[in-house]
């Protein structure tokens, strides 16, 4: 079978993070072509890849090898004949468009969260996908592909500890530029717990409450950061999430599960610890990258894999609509200072 040929739109530091992974550390697929607005970024990216690195390209082990066009306008590169399929790291608020064109062309994607910015167009991309007769949308949420998450997901699933009760997350960023205001907490980081905690309980989230505790003195901006959210699921089960985004201390992700047999704690961090110095401890990754590097790999490679099957292996387009409207449900409640139902379609109105 032939390599898949990806394109990447939007090689800031997700799409350049993902353009590495494809050339150095994925099997059967290479990285045709890129786009970004910022030409001399996509130019120097397309330039550095391209370039023989290293003895496995120079014996043909990798997939680097042989030169990345830059394309400047994305829809063109969706459009292009070269690329099979399209990996999309622009901002969000450039999604919706840039996935519809992948639906037209048939071209399947693999689609950094959020899916879109708002509940409405999530829910015309799943409408338009589902009219396809065929899934080509795999959304970015990866905490679903990390290996400790993967473990807690299959211990929860064994019923070993009961039914799930309560879940208690923590998502704490080192710092996160000035323009991240308290809407982008919400949208752009609470979103991964959003998504765990559907995934882990398997059910839709019926209510959210975010509530901004007094917030830290060192953003300048205004933004309600830390944040804590409550979601209750449909089932009457709850979910926790604190995120505070301007930790100063280094990215740290945490979820404990609390069953009626016992609990399951991941995240915790404790790889190698040292002692030195009268002190003892570890290292705090420094942000995404570091913590979740193994389950971007994981989730790159077996989107590449499914892709090839003419599948998808990971969370749908309607997983980031439903991830989208308890978002936008979230953003109301902080505004308003209540809970707030979340309002979706039913799964079988909209695929049937
Ligand atoms: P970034 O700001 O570093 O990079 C975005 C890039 O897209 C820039 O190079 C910019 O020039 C380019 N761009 C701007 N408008 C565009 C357009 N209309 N079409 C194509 N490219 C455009 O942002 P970052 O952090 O790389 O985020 C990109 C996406 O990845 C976002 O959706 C973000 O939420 C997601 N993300 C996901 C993470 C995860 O853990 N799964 C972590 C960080 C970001």
């Amino acid at each position: 079978m032939q390599d898949l040929r990806i394109g990447i739109i939007g090689v800031g530091v997700m799409g350049a993070d993902h353009a590495e992974r494809v050339v150095r550390r994925i099997s059967g697929a290479r990285l045709v072509a890129v786009s970004d607005p910022d030409l001399p970024r996509a130019n120097a990216l397309a330039e550095s890849l391209s370039r023989p690195a290293g003895i496995a390209e120079q014996t043909g082990a990798a997939n680097g090898s042989g030169a990345i066009r830059v394309i400047g306008d994305p829809l063109d590169l969706i459009a292009d004949a070269q690329v099979d399929a399209v990996i999309i790291a622009s901002p969000g608020f450039a999604h919706a468009e840039q996935l519809m064109a992948c639906l037209e062309h048939a071209k399947p994607v693999l689609c950094e969260k959020p899916l879109t910015m708002d509940t409405e167009s999530s829910l015309r991309v799943v409408e338009a996908e589902h009219k396809l007769g065929k899934q080509l949308i795999q959304v970015g949420f990866m905490r679903r592909f990390d290996p400790e998450y993967a473990a807690l997901k299959e211990l929860l699933d064994s019923g070993e500890l009961g039914r799930t009760l309560l879940l208690h997350n923590v998502h704490r960023n080192k710092t996160v530029p000035d323009t991240f205001r308290s809407e982008m907490i919400v949208r752009d980081s609470l979103v991964h717990e959003v998504d765990v905690a559907r995934w882990l309980f398997d059910d839709e989230i019926a209510k959210i409450t975010v509530h901004a505790p007094k917030p830290t003195g060192l953003v300048a901006n205004g933004a309600l950061d830390p944040q804590f959210a409550i979601l209750e699921m449909a089932s009457g089960a709850i979910a926790d999430v604190e995120v505070f985004v301007n930790f100063q201390v280094g990215y740290e992700v945490r979820c404990e599960a609390v069953a009626e047999k016992g609990s399951a704690t991941i995240g915790l961090g404790v790889d190698v610890l040292t002692k030195r110095a009268g002190q003892w401890g570890g290292v705090v990754p420094e942000d995404y990258r570091a913590r979740f590097g193994t389950a971007y790999d994981i989730e790159v490679q077996r989107w590449v894999d499914a892709t090839r099957r003419g599948e998808i292996d990971g969370p749908s387009a309607w997983d980031g609509y439903a991830a989208a409207a308890v978002c936008t449900a979230g953003i109301q409640s902080l505004q308003e200072g209540r809970p707030v139902e979340v309002e979706m379609a039913r799964k079988s109105e909209v695929l049937g």
